[in-house]
């Protein structure tokens, strides 16, 4: 569901063209529906309105200030995994206390910056992570609240960079050693255990490897009890898919429906961490066509986007839809390319498209998850413009960076 569509040939996001925003900024540039986020956000929030619950947006998918701001208008938290993201968070608004924090690598500055700040809690990803925590909050005299993130060593049936509960996967405690681990961890003097976290991938449209992700911990939340480790927090992650082609993904009413019974009788409070849900089909990234090139076994249509822009079709072959955002009569076969100096610099391959030409708009759809949050400065391109649509408004909430951008920080004179 997003609020982007064609009316009488022209592509409108709400309701504006598409055309007469990319007349206004230039391209390339990312454009967002308000309106997508924040019904994306409320359709998780209703979905278990039956249980003690806090959504916290995973900024990793799209950390952008005015995506982040519509979110905590919502009252939504954050899951945050640098002391980046918890600047941005905070900038925002976002309430410390509904800031959770996962990663493997914190460091004591990033682990101090959250303390002081008062979070609500921390992912920790392993036992020498806890053993830091702990020093860290020692020295500042406070109480860290942590949850241990449990890898369940289920495979979420996704892309292989994008699974992250199987055992051979760097993230989390393995289940076999959850248990050792929480006692352990319970000894820890500045810590406090009450939470069990998991995330097992992105992009996930079935629900089964969740369900049998909830049957593991809540056993391992039963096996704690007799150490008095009393988990009151259940984190169950991000990764609900979108429609990117042609995927049914559950809806988070359908999620709800199957889990809400295994958490209901807990009586715990249920985090989640959703991202691409929220965002994904959020966003399209708007690009001009440079030229048509005839190669000598295909057609290429050259965009002045690139993979610095949008990485996914090149590091996960992610497919995404590729529209002119004006139609025109006539067809044709071919690769939507980048101009960058990579044969990975593609937006689609052998796509059929309206016969378009030199100066015409084409637009990347569900571009709106990890697409500007991935984006880079490669061959030295400035990253594009980033623009908010709210019904018959637009915003431009981040301006194409300029060429002295690409100097900042650099001391050469
Ligand atoms: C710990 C954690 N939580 C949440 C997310 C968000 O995932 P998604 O965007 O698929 O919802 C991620 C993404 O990698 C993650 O690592």
């Amino acid at each position: 569901m997003h609020y982007f569509g064609f009316k009488k040939g022209e592509l409108y996001c709400e309701n504006i063209r598409v055309r007469d925003i990319a007349k206004k900024t230039g391209t390339p540039v990312y454009i967002y529906s308000k309106r997508t986020v924040i019904e994306h956000f409320q359709k998780i929030d209703a979905a278990f309105f039956e249980v003690d619950h806090l959504i916290c947006y995973s900024l990793k998918a799209n950390a952008s200030m005015g995506i982040i701001k519509t979110l905590q208008q919502e009252g939504c938290g954050a899951d945050i995994v640098s002391g980046g993201e918890l600047y941005k968070a905070l900038e925002a608004g976002i309430a410390p206390g509904k800031i959770v924090y996962a990663g493997v690598g914190k460091t004591k500055e990033e682990m101090a910056a959250a303390l002081k700040n008062n979070i609500f809690m921390f992912n920790l990803e392993s036992l020498p992570e806890a053993v830091r925590l702990n020093a860290v909050a020692g020295k500042l005299k406070k109480i860290a609240e942590v949850a241990i993130r449990v890898n369940p060593d289920v495979d979420a049936d996704t892309h292989r960079y994008i699974t992250t509960g199987k055992k051979e996967n760097k993230f989390g405690v393995n289940i076999s050693k959850a248990g050792e681990v929480f006692r352990t961890v319970a000894g820890l003097k500045n810590l406090k255990v009450s939470g069990i976290h998991t995330h097992i991938g992105s992009q996930i449209t079935n629900i089964e490897p969740y369900v049998l992700t909830l049957k593991k911990i809540i056993a391992l939340r039963q096996e704690l009890l007799p150490a008095g480790i009393n988990i009151s927090r259940l984190n169950i992650g991000g990764g609900l898919g979108i429609i990117y082609k042609n995927e049914t993904p559950a809806t988070p009413a359908e999620f709800a429906k199957r889990v809400l019974p295994l958490l209901k009788p807990l009586g715990v409070k249920v985090i989640l961490e959703p991202g691409r849900f929220i965002v994904g089909n959020a966003g399209i990234l708007v690009s001009e066509v440079q030229y048509i090139k005839k190669g000598e076994v295909k057609n290429y249509i050259i965009l002045d986007a690139g993979m610095n822009d949008l990485i996914r079709p090149s590091l996960y072959e992610a497919f995404h839809e590729i529209v002119a955002v004006k139609k025109t009569a006539g067809r044709f076969k071919a690769d939507v390319v980048g101009p960058i100096c990579e044969s990975g610099d593609f937006f689609g391959k052998g796509r059929i498209l309206p016969k378009v030409k030199e100066g015409d708009l084409i637009a990347v759809m569900s571009a709106g998850a990890y697409g500007f949050s991935m984006a880079s400065n490669y061959n030295c391109r400035r990253k594009p413009a980033e623009v908010l649509v709210a019904g018959s408004k637009f915003k431009v909430v981040r301006r194409r960076e300029s060429f002295e951008d690409l100097l900042k920080g650099e001391v050469y004179k």
